[in-house]
Formats: structure tokens, C-alpha cells, sequence
């Protein structure tokens, strides 16, 4: 009964906006206005990294120095674990004990953000990086993402998350295999008591250890996650979730995010033979567009 309800009132919304043609790529609810393929020409560049200086551009990154990002974090963010390399980004995690502040860390990673001197943030828009991932290992405590947070810090409406590429397969415990993701995160806890939605569209059929292109297109009502220029997976506002046990309706976020590329460790599962080698991610490019969605 419900279903029919949604259905019902997707359908009467689209017939007074007189959209005709819909995307066929899945999502949480009514179909996605988002193409299911990504047309390059039709967009316009407004950040283009390329790697190729001799030098990290400060202008735009801010690279984490001795940086423990939140109280359950993992590992020791460290400068040297962000390198340029024949036009790459290379990100490293490594088994390198280091005590900061009088507090052990075990393992380093690499993490930098667009907010250098000037910095880069954006609202709506196609945002993608062409990035290689090292050979995982099933139960790896490795944790290579490109994501992106509120530029103002803030948690309105909820705590939020954008995250357009991650692996993690120790995050939630039970996931044993060896698969990116892409993932919408967000809570309100004030409206909806404890109410978090962590959707993924997992990427199971990738060999993530080629470059893979990972990208998002946010528009006000709709968020959509591309592997490769294709749509995985759209996550659609104002509707009921599609997680039965939560039932939280979708927020899009309508704020300036920043972008952040990092390489964390999971400190309470690593294990140092993991890490005989630093593990490296690498970037090739991070490329954010302006798209115009009616
Ligand atoms: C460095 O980044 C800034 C901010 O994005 C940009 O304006 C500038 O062109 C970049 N410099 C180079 C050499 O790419
Ligand atoms: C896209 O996401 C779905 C889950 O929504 C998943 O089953 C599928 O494997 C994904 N496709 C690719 C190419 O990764």
C-alpha cells in the first residue's frame, strides 16, 4: 500500500513538471532525473587537478600534518604519507609507530583536504578523481576514500557524509569481502531519535586495483554515484528510505562542501604483517564540473 502511495506521488510530480525522460539506473524511490552515463561535453570544468606540478599545490590542498582527525581515529595522519609522482597523487598507510602528545599510534596514513591557502569548496555539481587502489586483503584494515564534508563544519541538517569512493570491509564488521563503495551517510538525531542512514551501492565486479573513475552528481534533489561515468546508484530527496528498520526520509545537503582524499588505517583490526610495504592509493586527476540539471 505504501509502494502504491510513492509511486502515486512521484508519478503526479513528475507529470506537472512535464519531465519526460528518466534515467534506469536504481534507486531509493522515484526514478533518477541524473543520466545513467556521464556526458563530459555537457558540463563545465571549475576545478581541474592534475598532479602534474613539481610540487603539491598548497593553494588548493591542505595536507594533514600529525593529525589525529576524530577521538576513534585509527592512525596518525603525516605529511610524508602524501607524495606527487610522475603526475600522481600517491597516498601511503604504513606500520610506522609514532607517539604524538604522549599517545601511540601504530600505523600513519596520508590525508589531504581542498582547503589550502585558498581552497576549493562546491555546491552541486559532478565531482570525480581517477584513482588505483592497492591489492586488499580480505578483513584489511585499510580505509582509502575521496569524500567530502560541509564546508561550514556544520551538521545541518544532520551530520553528513558524502562518500564517493571508500573501502572498508572491516567498518561495519561483517563485510568479508573485498568491494569498494559508495556511500550517503547522514543522522538527525534530534527529529528522528537515533536515526542514521549509511546507503552503499557496492562496486563488487570492480578490479579496484586499475584506475577506476569514481564520481557523484549532486543536484538540489538528488544525489547519484558513477563508477567509470556510469550511474550505480541514485539516492532521491523526500523519500521514505529504503532501509525498512529506519525509515528516515532522504535530505540532499544544500551547502558548500570541501573534498577530501585520504588513506586511514583501522588501528583496532590492522595487523602489522599487512603492512610489510606502505600500502599506496593513487590519484591521477580530481575534477569537479557544473552541470545544469532541469
Ligand atoms: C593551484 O590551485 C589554485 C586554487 O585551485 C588554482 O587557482 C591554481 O591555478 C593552481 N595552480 C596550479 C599551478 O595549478
Ligand atoms: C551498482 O550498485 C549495485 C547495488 O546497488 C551493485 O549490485 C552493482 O554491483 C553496482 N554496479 C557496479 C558496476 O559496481
Amino acid at each position: 500500500m505504501k509502494k502504491i502511495q510513492i509511486s502515486f506521488i512521484c508519478i503526479s510530480i513528475w507529470a506537472l513538471l512535464f519531465v519526460l525522460t528518466y534515467a534506469s539506473h536504481d534507486t531509493t524511490g522515484c526514478p533518477s532525473k541524473h543520466p545513467d552515463a556521464i556526458n563530459y561535453d555537457s558540463m563545465t570544468i571549475k576545478l581541474e587537478e592534475n598532479f602534474n606540478q613539481a610540487g603539491l599545490n598548497t593553494t588548493l590542498w591542505k595536507v594533514g600534518d600529525n593529525l589525529a582527525r576524530t577521538d576513534q581515529q585509527f592512525q596518525l595522519y603525516t605529511r610524508d604519507n602524501v607524495k606527487l609522482e610522475d603526475g600522481k597523487l600517491v597516498i601511503s598507510a604504513q606500520y610506522n609507530p609514532t607517539i604524538l602528545d604522549g599517545k601511540k599510534y601504530d600505523y600513519t596514513g596520508g590525508y589531504l583536504e581542498t582547503k589550502g591557502d585558498a581552497g576549493f569548496k562546491f555546491k552541486y555539481g559532478y565531482a570525480e578523481a581517477k584513482i588505483k587502489l592497492p591489492q586488499l586483503q580480505v578483513q584489511d584494515s585499510s580505509f582509502p576514500a575521496f569524500w567530502g564534508l560541509p564546508a561550514d563544519n556544520s551538521r545541518w541538517p544532520y551530520s553528513v557524509e558524502l562518500d564517493i569512493m571508500e573501502y572498508c570491509n572491516v567498518c561495519s564488521g561483517n563485510d568479508k569481502n573485498d568491494y569498494v563503495y559508495s556511500a550517503f551517510i547522514y543522522g538527525n538525531r534530534q527529529q528522528y531519535g537515533d536515526c542514521r542512514i549509511w546507503y552503499r551501492s557496492p562496486m563488487k565486479q570492480l578490479d579496484f586495483t586499475q584506475y577506476h573513475l569514481y564520481g557523484m552528481l549532486w543536484s538540489e534533489n538528488e544525489i547519484t554515484f558513477y563508477i567509470d561515468g556510469v550511474a550505480n546508484f541514485s539516492y532521491i530527496a523526500n523519500n521514505p528510505s529504503n532501509n525498512p528498520s529506519i525509515g528516515c526520509p532522504i535530505v540532499i545537503p544544500n551547502r558548500e562542501f570541501y573534498l577530501i582524499l585520504d588513506f586511514a588505517v583501522i588501528q583496532k583490526s590492522a595487523k602489522p604483517e599487512q603492512y610489510n610495504q606502505p600500502k599506496q592509493m593513487y590519484v591521477d586527476y580530481v575534477k569537479v564540473y557544473d552541470i545544469n540539471i532541469k
